[in-house]
């Protein structure tokens, strides 16, 4: 089942071809289901009917149709708002957070399947912490202080504003996997960290605290799994819904690594 194709729309298509958004509208919403944990579960379309309400999100129709028509229903939630990713499906063919899409920017048929890639949880639920997990011990996704012994009394030093808040931009990425989901590169490389490894490693590059150089990083990233497999299709940038800079983080990695490839 993870091999499902999804099929990409660019992002400037986001809020287009609607169907009005009146109230009352009949949904026809049709989930991609299988339990992998249920013996003789075979993935297979069920179809739910409900009525659009006002400012109906898919979050919102999920929930409805787990409370009133099927609590059998397997999707993830935690935030409501975009923040904590575990919400992220395939939405009509394309990566996307449930809980910021709206039904009125959608037709009244809509399709909901699990992303690929992932390991299938049920029905829409995947389990991207377990692969984000292993890419961020792979590329030890975290900070790496220069000062082994620091001095925890001392006044804390100030960052240069720019440079914080250019790490902030990068450090939004809420780890949803839509970037990863839509990628060609990942579905032929198991081991691609994807663009949201390579967006990792650019924040704690940028990072004047980090200790490592680019050297280190080469180690890290500079094979086919890192920036050299990338293929440039940039449907990770077209979906990200956090709309991280991924195109340039990419670009401006891959480069920085020839560099020091060829150094
Ligand atoms: Fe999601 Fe964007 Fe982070 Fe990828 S880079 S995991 S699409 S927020
Ligand atoms: Fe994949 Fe994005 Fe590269 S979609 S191939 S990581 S540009
Ligand atoms: Fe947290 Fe959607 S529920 S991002």
């Amino acid at each position: 089942m993870n091999e499902a194709p999804v099929k990409i729309v660019p992002r400037s298509s986001e809020g287009g071809a609607t169907a009005g958004g009146q109230p009352g509208r009949k949904l026809q919403i049709q989930v991609l289901r299988h339990n992998p944990q249920r013996q003789g579960s075979v993935p297979h379309w069920q179809s739910y009917q409900l009525e659009e309400a006002d400012g109906m999100t898919l979050f919102i129709a999920l929930n409805e149709i787990h409370e009133k028509l099927d609590p059998s229903l397997q999707f993830d939630f935690v935030c409501r708002a975009g923040i904590c990713g575990s919400c992220a499906m395939v939405i009509d063919g394309r990566p996307g957070l449930a809980c910021k899409t709206l039904t009125k920017n959608l037709g009244t048929t809509i399709t909901l399947a699990p992303l690929p890639f992932f390991e299938l949880i049920g029905d829409l639920s995947v389990n991207t912490g377990k692969w984000m997990r292993q890419m961020s011990e792979r590329l030890h996704g975290w900070l790496e202080m220069k000062d082994k012994n620091p001095d925890i009394g001392r006044i804390e030093q100030t960052m240069d504003p720019a440079l914080a808040e250019h790490i902030y931009e990068l450090d939004r990425c809420v780890e949803c996997g839509c970037c990863v989901a839509a990628c060609g590169t990942a579905r032929m490389r198991e081991d691609f960290v994807g663009a949201v490894g390579i967006n990792r490693v650019a924040r704690f590059r940028l990072d004047p605290r980090d200790a490592r150089s680019d050297a280190d990083w080469y180690d890290l990233i500079g094979n086919d799994d890192g920036v050299f497999g990338c293929m440039s299709l940039l449907a990770c940038h077209d979906l990200c819904p956090k709309d991280l800079p991924l195109q340039t983080q990419i670009a401006y990695l891959r480069r920085a690594m020839v560099r020091q490839g060829l150094g």
